[in-house]
């Protein structure tokens, strides 16, 4: 696919490159409308290749049938935009009903379309193993089975590792792992026996490198990613697409809401949190990873890519640099 789509690319490109050297070879002569057309059409190529994930957002997503949780804020609300947008059937899940009530009165208001499908609120809780399995049936259920799985919702913690409660460690694998399993698994069956099916999952670049002070999180996002891995290989040839989308900070609420080394709320904006990438540019690639099938996609700064590197190919280097790191104290809650 990827070879197909340079090949495309870089044929636009040779074709438009012909069409000006032939205009600059013949610039003696009168200017002939057969050139002007040329440019013209090549031009509107160029303007097709930028609006191409526009329209095979349209095209692809039309009528699909997704399941999106943690869609009452951040970066779950810019998604439900998007997905309405592209003529989705969308179900949007987490715990706060009203704030979910609002999302769907706003994307209705935002994208009035000809062909309208107005998204179904349900309640999910992914701290209760049981109730989000029951959320994901009922998900199921609404149009009887489910396209695209984007399970998004998730909390953040701020703490050391050596101070935090079994139960903060718990509550963090539980929502952002072991739930997300739940309501994956209950969908799973049914895209199984239909060989067809997308699940995504957000997990953070924190799932590729662990830093200090965020133990519980990264260790919950480690364990998306490595379940993911696993089940895309299982799962490869029959009919059913997993991919895991890895970002770097995003502008979201994500800091207030996460928890501290004794469960309370740090309900504090972080200065990385409030300089990350805006929640419409992150859905913007989220979309691309889904629309392109990519297995992954690290939506990371150069700076959080080579740290993923250097934790791959010269760990001693990045332990160095965490070491350091942990000694300034950055990212220590209360600093
Ligand atoms: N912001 C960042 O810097 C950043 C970076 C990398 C990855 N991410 C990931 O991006 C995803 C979205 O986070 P965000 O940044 O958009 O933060 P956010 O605004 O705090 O959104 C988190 C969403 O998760 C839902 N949620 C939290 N706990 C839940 C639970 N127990 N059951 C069901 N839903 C729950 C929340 O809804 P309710 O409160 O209504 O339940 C909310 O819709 C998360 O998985 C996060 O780890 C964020």
């Amino acid at each position: 696919m990827r070879l197909c789509h340079m090949l495309g690319r870089a044929g636009y490109i040779f074709i438009f490159l012909a069409m000006v050297l032939s205009i600059l070879a013949s610039r003696s002569s009168k200017f002939c409308w057969f050139q002007a057309i040329l440019v013209l059409s090549g031009m509107a190529w160029l303007y097709a290749l930028r609006m191409k994930d526009k329209w095979k957002r349209i095209f692809e997503l039309e009528g699909k049938v997704v399941v999106l949780t943690g869609a009452s804020s951040g970066l779950g609300e810019a998604l439900a935009h998007r997905l309405y947008a592209a003529g989705c059937r969308l179900i949007l899940l987490s715990r706060r009903v009203d704030q979910l009530e609002r999302v769907k009165q706003e994307v209705m208001m935002a994208h009035r379309r000809a062909t309208v499908y107005p998204p179904v609120v349900l309640e999910l809780d992914l701290a209760q193993t049981q109730s989000a399995q029951q959320a994901a049936r009922a998900a199921l259920a609404v149009f009887g089975h489910v396209d695209i799985l984007i399970s998004n919702a998730g909390i953040s913690y701020r703490g050391e590792a050596s101070e935090t409660t079994p139960s903060v460690d718990a509550q963090l694998m539980q929502v952002n792992y072991l739930g997300q399993l739940a309501v994956l698994k209950t969908l799973l069956p049914s895209m199984l026996e239909r060989r067809a099916g997308h699940l995504l999952c957000v997990s953070s670049v924190q799932g590729r490198i662990a830093i200090p002070y965020r133990s519980a999180y990264a260790a919950s996002k480690h364990a998306l990613q490595a379940f993911c891995d696993s089940l895309r290989a299982e799962v490869a040839d029959r009919g059913v697409l997993v991919t895991v989308v890895s970002p770097s900070y995003i502008r979201t609420e994500l800091s207030r809401n996460a928890v501290t080394a004794t469960g309370d709320a740090y309900n504090k904006l972080d200065a990385t949190t409030a300089s990350g990438m805006s929640t419409d540019e992150a859905a913007d690639r989220v979309l691309d990873a889904l629309l392109h099938h990519r297995p992954e996609t690290l939506i990371s700064p150069l700076k959080d890519r080579l740290a993923v590197l250097l934790r791959h190919l010269v760990p001693s280097v990045f332990f160095w640099l965490m070491e350091r790191r942990a000694r300034a104290g950055t990212g220590r809650p209360g600093r």
